[in-house]
């Protein structure tokens, strides 16, 4: 661990810009970097370290590993900090409970780690813990889920007002621009959920496409099917279900199944998240009409964190891009959704 070191390190050579939450010389841009590619290089360090035999110790706040994407994403973590010997990851999941998140980002600063990674659960009690660590000279990377304001040294995620604008228009098209659909929502105190929803909004306007029942699932299949046996005994007619993630749509045919009526069959089904041992197989059993891939951003965030650490600009928000898999792409590995700049970025 070196985190006196790096705080002189940061304080002195880093362009302030980074400690002070503004983007460096790239500034104000959101690059969209498709997934597994490289970060664009930043300006070169000019003071880093030159034994070359530091060690850097990195906490990573997970906020539960119950869900297949999670569990990716720390591997993902763990596979690119694995080629970098100079790291060490600290893991730690929070179960689902800000209480326990907010202890562990505290935890991480009072043992001084060089580095937080953190995936919230919710923005509003996780905004405080890192404003902390900002204020302890930790730099902190967030990823996925968004915290309040832009006290932090850089945001990684995918774009999730373009998943859910591609996920709309790709509803009006498989019904033909009218229907009834069930929208199952992830946890609206969580910033994808409420993101996936206006962008599905603007994919869907000007159709015929009436959204005749949504339930905040929280992200979790055994609420999706709770939820989808509700709006099944309530309505005879649903002919699309857009689920804010692969579990809760897998969730949602499941209740269908069960309902023994054959409707699965009938209604179209939309996810989101692409794992490939779930959405994307999914998508190839004929279970879902179309997942879009939900980046993890683990990779990114280590090619991140090295930067950061040895005293190199980074972005203040990179975007990850997306892909679709639908039956007509699934075997040629999706397609490719272009990503645009947020406005406002
Ligand atoms: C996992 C998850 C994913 C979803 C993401 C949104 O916890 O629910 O399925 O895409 O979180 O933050």
């Amino acid at each position: 661990m070196r985190h006196a070191g790096l705080c002189l390190l940061l304080m002195t050579v880093v362009p302030l810009a980074i400690l002070a939450g503004c983007p460096g010389p790239g500034k104000s841009e959101a690059p969209m970097i498709p997934p597994g590619s490289e970060l664009t290089k930043g300006p070169a360090a000019t003071g880093g370290e030159t034994s070359g035999e530091e060690t850097y110790t990195i906490g990573m706040s997970q906020c539960n590993l119950g869900e297949p994407w999670r569990v990716q994403m720390n591997a993902d973590i763990e596979a690119a900090a694995g080629a970098h010997p100079e790291l060490e990851v600290i893991f730690k999941d929070a179960q689902n409970r800000p209480d326990d998140q907010q202890a562990q980002v505290r935890e991480f600063i009072s043992q001084g780690v060089d580095l937080i990674i953190i995936s919230p659960k919710e923005a509003v009690p996780l905004t405080k813990p890192v404003e902390e660590a900002m204020a302890a000279n930790i730099p902190v990377i967030v990823l996925d889920r968004k915290i309040q304001g832009d006290n932090y040294t850089c945001f990684i995620g995918g774009d999730n007002v373009l998943i859910g604008r591609e996920a709309g228009k790709h509803m009006v098209e498989l019904l033909g621009g009218k229907g009834k659909i069930v929208e199952l929502k992830g946890l609206e105190t969580s910033t994808p959920a409420g993101e996936r929803h206006q962008g599905f909004s603007e994919g869907i306007e000007g159709s015929e496409i009436e959204i005749i029942f949504s339930a905040d699932c929280r992200w979790l299949e055994p609420n999706a099917q709770r939820e989808m046996n509700s709006a099944l005994s309530r309505f005879s007619q649903i002919d699309a279900v857009y689920a804010h993630n692969d579990p809760s749509a897998h969730g949602a045919y499941m209740a269908a199944k069960q309902e023994g009526k054959g409707r699965e069959k009938a209604i179209k089904f939309i996810g989101i998240d692409a794992l490939p041992h779930e959405g994307v197989k999914y998508v190839e059993e004929g279970i879902l009409s179309a997942t879009f891939q939900y980046p993890t951003g683990g990779k990114e965030a280590i090619e991140a964190a090295l930067r950061i650490l040895k005293g190199e600009s980074v972005p203040k928000t990179i975007i990850l891009g997306t892909r679709s898999f639908t039956p007509e792409t699934v075997a040629q590995g999706g397609k490719e959704i272009p990503a645009t700049a947020p406005a406002g970025e």
